[in-house]
């Protein structure tokens, strides 16, 4: 992990991402070089500025990584534009984890098990209002969320219930771009999202993550992760046994490793024998693992996860439906933190379809990586000369945190990011 702030030699000065943590003064005491400045803009804008501070007889300056726009300013921002950005109602998801926790933790007792499940498509049922209420979502669904300080308030990994709200949201999304005037069949594949891994909770956490994750105590039987392929069977047979005979809904969770090639798991199923809920959730749980690495360290921003996903259409997924997740999604998901080539910072509002590179942006920072306030919105536009130059982060991936009470306005209008 970078350190926060950090001592930059001259000579790499103009080659680090980040900002200048204090002012660099003069023995005259006159400000050279001002704290906040970001050293990308200073590339571009004063080269000149290393031969300068060297005349000055300075070597070093203290540098500081900082994230483009703070969890605050992405609210404030997600708050004032009209129409609605939508966060993800932080009320049900702390509902939906918390619920999760409970199925997870009384897997093996039927009654509370199947009571719990029954709860859970109760809330699952009001996903797909969401879904259809807002035409684009902020993708970090549910981030990442400070993982660890959540894990600790329960005994099961936050990471499951998050990964499976987050394919539930985007299985709905892509649902809801293929049949949009097929609402049963998009709230089953919702469910579908939801349960899809539900199978794992009859295997330790170490056999989830890898024989390298066990903890002292913990036997490692050699082999064993492989059970875990076990689980889109037993998922399937859990949610019969609990009364769910909703065909879309276990073919979600039976087939949802399918490959189109039909090289999956279990059935070895190939392109349209694969049931449609099941290539749904294929998709987006591919899609949602690689932003969303349990391990923040192997995460992978939104348009490199689009590009992965997109190399593995014809083998893995079926391509009619990566186009809907790029259609439902955007290439720039609404809440990507993007540096525009004029060099100023934004956040990515919202995509039309047919325009994947062009999207509105909320720019919250100038050119010197000032903050822009208030915030004005810009359309990308082909013909224009301001372009979108890379993806920063995907902002809302990381700080939504679903166990802060959020202010009453912005809790109360579930107006919205996955994974
Ligand atoms: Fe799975
Ligand atoms: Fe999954």
């Amino acid at each position: 992990m970078k350190k926060k702030v950090w001592n930059v030699a001259l000579g790499e000065l103009l080659d680090v991402e980040g900002v200048v943590a204090e002012d660099v003064v003069s023995k005259s005491q006159a400000v050279i070089l001002p704290a906040g400045v970001s050293l990308p803009a200073l590339r571009e804008t004063r080269p000149e500025i290393v031969s300068l501070l060297l005349k000055h007889g300075i070597t070093h300056v203290k540098v500081k990584s900082i994230p483009a726009i703070t969890a605050t300013e992405f609210r404030t921002a997600l708050g004032s534009i009209v129409p609605s950005v939508a966060e993800l109602n932080p009320l049900l998801t702390q509902i939906a984890i918390h619920q999760f926790g409970a199925i997870y933790r009384n897997i093996e007792d039927r009654a509370m098990r199947e009571r719990g499940i029954r709860t859970m498509m109760t809330i699952a049922s009001r996903l797909p209002v969401e879904i259809r209420r807002t035409p684009q979502i902020t993708l970090s669904l549910v981030g990442a969320a400070e993982r660890e300080g959540a894990r600790l308030r329960h005994s099961v990994p936050i990471s499951v219930p998050i990964h499976s709200i987050n394919v539930a949201l985007l299985t709905g999304y892509v649902a809801q771009k293929i049949f949009p005037v097929w609402p049963a069949f998009v709230e089953a594949c919702v469910m579908g999202g939801l349960f899809h891994d539900i199978g794992k909770a009859f295997f330790p956490q170490y056999v989830w993550n890898g024989p390298g994750s066990a903890r002292r105590g913990e036997k490692i039987i050699p082999g064993e992760s492989k059970i875990l392929n076990c689980h889109p069977l037993l998922g399937e047979t859990l949610l019969k046994d609990t009364d769910v005979h909703d065909p879309h809904i276990l073919g979600a969770v039976r087939s949802h490793h399918e490959k189109w090639s039909g090289r999956g798991i279990p059935d070895r199923l190939k392109g349209e024998d694969i049931s449609i809920s099941g290539r749904i959730v294929a998709v987006a749980d591919a899609f949602e693992n690689l932003t969303s690495r349990f391990l923040e360290e192997d995460a992978c921003r939104s348009d490199q996860a689009i590009s992965t996903v997109i190399g593995l259409t014809n083998s893995d997924f079926d391509s009619r439906i990566v186009r809907a997740l790029l259609s439902a999604i955007g290439l720039y998901p609404p809440g990507t933190v993007v540096s525009l080539s004029d060099q100023r910072v934004g956040i990515v509002l919202e995509t039309k379809e047919r325009d994947l590179l062009c999207p509105r942006v909320l720019i919250c920072a100038d050119a010197l990586g000032r903050r822009v306030s208030p915030f004005e919105t810009l359309k990308i536009r082909k013909e224009g000369n301001i372009y979108i130059k890379e993806a920063l982060d995907d902002f809302s991936k990381r700080k939504l945190d679903p166990y802060v009470p959020l202010s009453a306005s912005s809790a109360n209008s579930v107006k919205m990011r996955l994974g």
